[in-house]
């Protein structure tokens, strides 16, 4: 109804349009069709009269009117020619036929003869006078007036005006019709388009995609965006609402999953002891999956399965492989794995580092696969499963799966223990179906992720990528307005969860040196001038991370901007990190050459500009570190979140100091309030650093406590908060779903 009414709004003018056409055409036909006439009957009455000339001539020399009679009579037998008169040269009539009015002279015909429309009423009809000058045998020069009845031509005017009447009404209602049909089929079409759209049809893939519409594209674009923004109010009014702590997290986990049962499953483990010269000591790994995971377990208590890599781990385990931590007030349970030399060179070092992590992170690093790595990563996988397996108190714990060192155990697990909700979180960029092809497993790897009920990515565009590729790869059911993938009968929930930091509490801040007395500590335990400005780069030795990029920065800061020259010092803590590979060996014998280069160059006695301190350095030691410090460098060449950046906005309660944050990190899309960099770029990083050392207070203090509250809001129990709530609303729908059937069976 709505339709045909806007139709009738287009179909209205478009009728009034044709019909003034049909008016404004009839007048203009009259008027050519009175011309076509006006110089036929012109022609005709030449021709007729030139025919008479000797007739005439004759009648007039014998002066026989009689014969003249004659010839009237049957000139005006013709059914158009009405009347005639024949005039002398002073315009009188000399003969008239009976028709030819008395009245009207020779010279009223001449008049009106030299008219355009030669046309006059006569006796009640219209007819048509001519006047033709015909020159006689013996000289004499006479006319003869002609009255042609056009009664037939007003018929014929009439009736060409009626078909083209009927036909423009014929062609109007033709291109209505046209119009509705076109207008109905492209308004059908634009309203399915529209439809799907509000949906959610194709709003999770990139423009151009081929799914929309062209020219419904920027209305998807539009509702993109919006669905952006709703979706970050709506997390940020929900974090507000309540904000996510331990003890709302403890609820969840008590109400949503009934206090089921928590396994989480990683490679690395969260407290390593170690055999030292002085005795056993428990070190903290630099991990982000550890700073992430820990609070949670935490919070949650359950049991921790990790491989045991510390000199004294067997050491420090009950004869189930189990201790509890953390050390001194012990919350949960670690359940160490042990791995032969042979099982962790092909597993760890070989198919998950030098396989998948470069595979999965765009860092220019070719990945390497040795079927040998993978068939000790499955059997690794297969041990963690049957550890799982051991653990579990019931049939359907929930399970935390952390990482791509374990992408085939969802699908192990889900094998032995079919009811258990398997959370898998994969902490590493997710790349695109093109470049994942390249792995020779890489349906196998697929497979084994849906196994889990929740695969969780830090971004929504690693999710994304996930979905395209087993779209790509696998005969699987994707529905993206869902974000779920149905692969062998069972459904996957494809999320993003961006993950985060446990914010510090009011008692760990107050625990914190005042921010001059650490600038104090550092720059005397650094041997640095009191007037010394810093700036600080935390990370793992990994070539992933940008530092070379990022010491080219500093150079080019001190080369640009002489002025920091003596005054300016970059600290660099790199924590070693799989130093077995080939490929981290290189990388940081040349991180050594060039922070040589650098102090070389811009050195002077007593003062190096690039401090690289490689060793580990436990959270307190960074903490202070990042107190100390005008600003932090953050230049991942990729990374899935990056948390170094979220720990340096919780160190700086003073709400000073500035970040500099990769693009290319999963952070900078949160942090925004951070002076956001491409790494590849020297010359924007090395204006970050300068804009960063010149920054005024008030600016820092703004984007600083803006960062602030991002993070404290978007903390790390919301992230596990998240992805628990998604999985009770999961195990809730299995439960009723196993409810109905039970009724419908019985
Ligand atoms: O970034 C991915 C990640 O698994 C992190 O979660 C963690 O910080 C790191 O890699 C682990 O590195 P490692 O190989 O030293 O355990």
């Amino acid at each position: 109804m709505k339709t045909l009414r806007l139709q009738l709004r287009f179909l209205l003018p478009l009728f009034i349009a044709i019909a003034g056409a049909a008016y404004l055409g009839s007048d203009l036909l009259d008027r050519l069709t009175m011309r076509w006439f006006t110089r036929d009957l012109n022609v005709r009455g030449a021709a007729i009269a030139s025919a008479l000339t000797d007739t005439v001539g004759d009648a007039l020399s014998e002066r026989r009117p009689a014969r003249l009679q004659a010839l009237f009579e049957r000139a005006t037998k013709d059914e158009r020619l009405v009347a005639m008169a024949v005039c002398g040269q002073d315009r009188n009539p000399l003969r008239r036929s009976p028709g030819f009015p008395a009245e009207l002279s020779c010279r009223e015909v001449e008049e009106i003869a030299r008219r355009e429309d030669p046309r006059t009423i006569v006796a009640g009809g219209p007819v048509h006078l001519g006047l033709h000058e015909i020159t006689l045998e013996n000289g004499q020069r006479v006319s003869v007036a002609l009255m042609h009845d056009v009664s037939f031509a007003d018929v014929r005017t009439q009736t060409t005006r009626r078909y083209l009447l009927a036909f423009m009404a014929a062609l109007g209602l033709l291109v209505a019709l046209i119009t509705m049909v076109v207008a109905q089929l492209s308004w059908r079409g634009w309203m399915k388009g529209a439809r799907s759209l509000l949906r959610g049809e194709g709003l999770l893939l990139p423009p151009g995609d081929g799914n929309t519409a062209p020219e419904l594209e920027p209305l998807a674009q539009d509702l993109r965006e919006r669905l952006r923004d709703l979706e970050d109010e709506f997390r940020r009014a929900q974090g507000m609402e309540t904000s996510w702590s331990p003890e709302r997290l403890r609820h969840l986990l008590q109400t949503q999953l009934r206090g089921d049962q928590v396994i989480v499953v990683s490679n690395r483990e969260p407290y390593i002891h170690d055999r030292t010269p002085t005795g056993i000591t428990v070190r903290r790994p630099a991990s982000g999956l550890v700073t992430a995971v820990e609070p949670v377990m935490r919070a949650c208590s359950g049991t921790w399965i990790a491989h045991g890599g510390g000199t004294a781990d067997r050491e420090n385990v009950d004869a189930q492989d189990r201790v509890a931590v953390p050390p001194g007030h012990p919350d949960y349970q670690l359940r160490r794995i042990w791995l032969t030399e042979e099982e962790e060179r092909g597993y760890y070092y070989g198919f998950a580092n030098e396989g998948l992590w470069p595979l999965c992170h765009v860092a220019h690093v070719r990945p390497v696969f040795r079927e040998s790595d993978w068939l000790q990563y499955q059997a690794v996988n297969q041990r963690f499963a049957d550890a799982v397996v051991q653990e579990a108190r019931g049939e359907d714990p929930v399970v935390l799966v952390q990482d791509y060192h374990f992408a085939l155990l969802p699908a192990m697990i889900r094998a032995r223990l079919p009811r258990a909700t398997i959370l898998t979180f994969w902490h590493i960029p997710w790349p695109n179906p093109e470049s994942f092809s390249i792995c020779p497993w890489r349906r196998e790897i697929l497979q084994g992720m849906l196994g889990s009920t929740i695969l969780g990515f830090h971004t929504r565009f690693h999710c994304k990528n996930f979905m395209e590729t087993v779209d790509r790869l696998l005969e699987a059911r994707i529905e993206p307005e869902h974000a779920t993938i149905t692969y062998g009968g069972a459904e996957s929930l494809i999320e993003s969860y961006p993950i985060s930091i446990e914010w510090p509490t009011p008692q760990t801040v107050a625990s914190w040196a005042p921010v001059p007395q650490c600038r104090e500590a550092v720059l005397q335990r650094l041997q640095l001038p009191p007037q010394t400005r810093l700036g600080v780069g935390v990370d793992r030795f990994d070539y992933t991370k940008g530092i070379l990029e990022r010491f080219h920065a500093v150079e080019r800061l001190l080369e640009k901007y002489p002025e920091w020259r003596g005054r300016f010092v970059f600290v660099q803590v790199a924590a070693p990190t799989r130093s077995d590979l080939e490929e981290y060996q290189s990388f940081q014998d040349r991180i050594q050459r060039v922070t040589q280069r650098i102090n070389r160059r811009f050195g002077q006695p007593g003062y190096e500009p690039v401090m690289l301190l490689a060793t580990h350095h436990e959270h307190e030691a960074v903490n202070e570190l990042f107190r100390a410090s005008d600003f932090c460098a953050v230049t991942s060449l990729h990374d899935g979140m990056n948390l170094v950046c979220k720990e340096f906005v919780a160190a700086r309660d003073d709400e000073r100091g500035v970040l500099i944050l990769s693009r290319f990190a999963g952070a900078a899309r949160e942090l925004r309030e951070a002076l956001i960099v491409n790494p590849y770029h020297v010359e924007e990083t090395a204006d970050a650093m300068h804009r960063a050392l010149l920054m005024p207070e008030p600016e820092q203090r703004e984007r600083m406590a803006s960062l602030r509250t991002t993070v404290q809001e978007h903390n790390v129990y919301r992230w596990a908060g998240l992805m628990l709530a998604d999985a009770g609303r999961l195990r809730l729908r299995d439960r009723i779903q196993a409810r109905v059937q039970r009724h419908g069976e019985a």
